[in-house]
């Protein structure tokens, strides 16, 4: 079939230019079939005036970094095309002769660098160009005998270059190939791509969807009734593996996370099913990438689990231990067989885990990361199952994914991405997060590169910070009441789904009352009791119970208050609540250290502002008793202040951000008051 034609000629802009080029490369990116997310590239060439009013062809061509799916035109390279057409004449050129030439052949400044793939448009002799990692191209690119499969789809109107290294001479390959044979509509370039073109944008659309459908149409007259060699395994049911992933997930995020936290996301599409449930899926996922593209996001292969549902949960964890280890250990060989000089390896943990029964967890180093990962790997296995249908899927030796993994090309891309923060990779839930200092503490965290879990009875405040949390699937918000054994265990298991696991849980959740003690209800007490005291323990609890798993340390911080150290009248309900955290976090600190879990405590005092305890009969409550007006209290707590300051939320959120992170990883049981200076609360 071919792929849907989704140019639209009232949607596409005029002319044939820089805006036509950026209309055709988001139709082609829109279809992740044709171009897989950040690969591919296209191009034009057309007539510009220089800076001193000359006319010249300048190479539009994608730029490094960006994904053709939401490119804009600032998002392409122009190049001088005359000063870039004599490099096909040169018998060879290194990658760093490469770049440093064409980064002097630029047509304005302040654009970004030309892909890496730019020859190859300059050398084919067409206005507009198009490279595509298109899965039905690349199932025939990585079959055995690609080549004669091709002649068998396209005759005489291809032409075949070997797999090697995209650069110069593969650039050159193909700009020969099409400058030789001017009759061919297209290069099938092995274990890797397609090359396109055509004299107008929209022809180029056309002849590249054309093209694809054309293998699209061999590969379906070769379809096999049992892909991969037919199932061997049944998808658990739906409940049975909600369950199992619970308790499986932290064990391969703490596995797979000693070196470097990671974020996990699993996909049980009926596309991965039909793969890890086949008889062939433990050998084909062992062949290599399927296009080297992928390998930088899912590594050479992925770990393969050997485990079938009826072994039950614990010979599944015990093999995600196992098969993690290994796995660090063969690739740590395969960093030091390929290594030259000054490369520095990888993490060695997996980026893909395919589960029998289960589907595939893919990890990375934050949500986006894993995502991308998912994604490829999913294109892998079209590839896979195309290429297997018509003889069998080969892959990029070892040292030729190497090659690609650890190409300094490919890292200058990794290095265009801003250093990592002290929280990152990490998942922090924060209960009580749709308000006051859990909402700050949360952005706080987030701004730190934590995934933030919005835990609040208030599920639309939850859900209003959690969508003010910018980047992708950084931030989620869950239902919780912390005073239900029930909703605390299921908000932690919606974290494990999510994320794969948790490492920084700040107890936040709070009320407050206030009352002279023979006023004071037994209701009052015990719902002081139940949100402050119990609320803290049964999220504690939790935490540890996945922290253990996880096996990789983590993090607890409580939000006391002033009222845990320092007797107040009219809040003894609040009072004995908020000391018992106190105490239970220092408790926990000597339960958790062994298995550096760390709890320490920050104590507020007076912060008025953005709290919704302020708002109501709190705020009225805490005037009567200092015989003021409620409007009075925050020059009031100014002013009892030893600095003379009003607290705020962000105050209290910098304080649970040190000790959530690294600055502080040798202190657990401490507290740190943020109340401005209240003698009575100095901690002793
Ligand atoms: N604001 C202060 O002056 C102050 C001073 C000392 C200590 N504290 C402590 O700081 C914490 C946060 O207070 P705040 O001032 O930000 O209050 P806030 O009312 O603005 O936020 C508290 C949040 O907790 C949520 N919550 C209440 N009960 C819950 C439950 N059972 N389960 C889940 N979520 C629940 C609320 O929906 C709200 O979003 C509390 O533990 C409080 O005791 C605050
Ligand atoms: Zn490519």
């Amino acid at each position: 079939m071919t792929p849907t034609n989704l140019w639209n000629d009232s949607d596409a802009p005029a002319g044939d230019g820089l805006a036509s080029l950026t209309y055709r490369s988001r139709l082609l990116g829109s279809d992740r079939t044709l171009v897989n997310i950040y690969g591919g590239n296209t191009s034009t060439k057309g007539d510009e005036t220089d800076h001193l009013g000359r006319p010249c062809t300048v190479l539009w061509v994608k730029g490094s970094g960006s994904d053709i799916a939401s490119i804009t035109d600032k998002g392409f390279a122009g190049l001088k095309l005359d000063e870039v057409l004599p490099l096909f004449d040169r018998p060879s050129m290194s990658d760093e002769e490469m770049i440093a030439y064409l980064d002097r052949t630029a047509f304005e400044t302040g654009r970004p660098r030309q892909s890496i793939e730019t020859l190859l448009h300059a050398f084919v002799p067409a206005k507009h160009v198009d490279h595509t990692h298109p899965d039905a191209i690349i199932a025939v690119a990585c079959s055995p005998n690609g080549p004669a499969v091709m002649r068998e789809i396209y005759g005489d109107r291809a032409a075949w270059v070997d797999y090697i290294r995209p650069g110069f001479t593969l650039s050159q390959q193909i700009g020969a190939a099409v400058r030789e044979n001017p009759q061919i509509e297209c290069v099938v370039m092995g274990k890797h791509g397609l090359v396109t073109w055509g004299p107008d944008s929209k022809t180029c659309y056309h002849n590249t969807l054309r093209i694809i459908g054309e293998a699209q149409a061999y590969l379906d007259a070769h379809r096999q009734d049992q892909p991969y060699g037919g199932p061997v395994v049944e998808s658990m049911a739906d409940d049975d593996r909600d369950a199992l992933l619970g308790q499986v997930l932290p064990v391969l995020r703490g596995a797979a996370s000693a070196e470097k936290k990671s974020i996990l996301l699993v996909d049980t599409s009926p596309e991965v099913m039909e793969f890890v449930n086949s008889r062939d899926a433990k050998e084909l996922s062992q062949v290599g990438a399927a296009c080297p593209d992928h390998l930088v996001h899912t590594k050479r292969v992925p770990l393969f689990i050997d485990w079938k549902p009826a072994e039950g949960v614990e010979a599944l964890q015990a093999k995600i231990s196992d098969g993690v280890a290994r796995y660090k250990e063969e690739y740590k060989q395969y960093f030091d067989a390929n290594k030259t000089e000054g490369d520095t390896m990888f993490t060695p943990a997996p980026r893909v885990v395919l589960i029998p029964g289960v589907g595939m967890v893919t990890s990375g180093p934050d949500a986006m990361g894993a995502e991308v990962s998912r994604q490829l790997y999913h294109r892998a296995i079209v590839v896979i199952k195309g290429s297997t249908s018509i003889g069998g899927f080969v892959s990029l030796s070892a040292p030729e994914s190497y090659a690609i993994e650890y190409w300094p090309l490919e890292l200058y891309k990794l290095s265009l991405k801003p250093a990592p923060r002290d929280l990152e990779g990490q998942v922090a839930l924060v209960t009580g997060a749709a308000s006051g200092i859990g909402r700050a503490t949360a952005k706080r965290l987030a701004a730190e590169g934590a995934h933030v879990v919005v835990a609040d009875i208030n599920m639309d405040g939850a859900k209003e910070v959690a969508a003010s949390i910018p980047g992708h699937h950084r931030a989620i918000a869950v239902s919780m009441n912390v005073t239900s054994e029930e909703a605390v265990q299921a908000a932690f298991h919606q974290t494990v789904k999510t994320y794969g696991g948790v490492d920084i849980v700040v107890n936040n959740a709070g009320i407050a009352s206030s009352a002279p003690i023979e006023e004071t209800t037994l209701q009052d007490w015990d719902r002081n009791q139940s949100i402050l005291s119990t609320g803290y323990f049964l999220v504690s609890r939790e935490a540890f119970r996945v922290m253990r798993k996880q096996g990789v340390g983590g993090n607890l911080v409580f939000i006391g208050s002033k009222n845990s150290v320092a007797a107040g009248k009219n809040a003894a309900a609040y009072s004995a609540a908020k000391a018992a955290e106190l105490h239970m976090a220092r408790c926990l600190a000597e339960e958790g250290g062994g298995a550096g879990i760390r709890i320490n405590s920050v104590l507020p005092d007076g912060v008025l502002s953005g709290s919704s305890i302020w708002d109501g009969k709190w705020r009225a409550e805490r005037a009567a008793t200092y015989g003021l007006q409620p409007d009075q209290l925050e020059e009031f707590y100014r002013n009892r202040t030893t600095l003379k300051v009003n607290v705020t939320p962000e105050d209290i959120a910098e304080a649970v951000a040190f000790f959530a992170g690294p600055k502080s990883k040798k202190t657990t049981g401490g507290v740190l008051t943020v109340d401005g200076g209240v003698p009575a609360a100095y901690v002793r």
